[in-house]
């Protein structure tokens, strides 16, 4: 194989996708896109994100220490892109059609048509010059309890659809292509 150098960059490392909901302080909920989003071993699994410059979902979790994690799946990609390329700071951004629910454990917003919900707790803010790393507590998973049937694990991942990403471009669990960053949530665009 002859490999050639590159700047810093993750293209071919595809990366799973998640919808962070928060609270403002005033209680309305605000969702962004992330996936900068890996696993860490401290006694039990927790979880370590990223989040790059300045944004809605940062403030919130810097004063509150708490957010959810939903997977993003097929049927939520037009509603996460637009969420990925929508900032918090725009006040219509929130004002779309989305099943909006409540953690179990923690005061944090899920969206009830993800599969999986993480239920987090911030341990750990590591600052940078321009991001922040967050060592998390999984405080709680909700899971689609049909995720307990006897089928194979292929199976259950075809039928929920996860959305990976990679080169600013979405990939389904089979590797199809669903489209460029900002296309397929540009008609919820206002
Ligand atoms: C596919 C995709 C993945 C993203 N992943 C991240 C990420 O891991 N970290 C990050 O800081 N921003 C990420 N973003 C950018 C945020 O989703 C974006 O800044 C969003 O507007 C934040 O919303 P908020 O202001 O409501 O928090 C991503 C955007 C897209 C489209």
């Amino acid at each position: 194989m002859k490999k050639i150098s590159l700047k810093p960059n993750n293209d071919f490392c595809p990366q799973t996708l998640f919808l962070y909901g928060t609270y403002d302080e005033n209680g309305n909920p605000d969702f962004g896109l992330f996936c900068w989003f890996s696993y860490i071993w401290d006694g039990e699994l927790g979880a370590m994100c990223c989040i790059g410059g300045n944004k809605t979902t940062r403030e919130n979790i810097e004063r509150g220490k708490i957010f959810s994690a939903n997977l993003v799946t097929e049927e939520l990609l037009n509603v996460a892109d637009y969420l990925g390329c929508t900032s918090g700071s725009d006040p219509d951004k929130m004002k779309i059609d989305l099943d909006i629910g409540k953690g179990e454990v923690l005061n944090v917003p899920i969206l009830n048509n993800s599969p999986v919900n993480f239920e987090l707790e911030v341990t750990d803010f590591i600052t940078k010059h321009d991001g922040l790393v967050m060592l998390c507590k999984i405080r709680n998973i909700l899971q689609d309890e049909s995720l307990s049937s006897d089928e194979s694990v292929e199976q259950k991942l075809s039928r929920i659809a996860p959305v990976k990403t990679t080169a600013q471009t979405y990939l389904s669990f089979n590797g199809k292509t669903l489209g460029g960053w900002g296309e397929p949530g540009k008609d919820l665009k206002k």
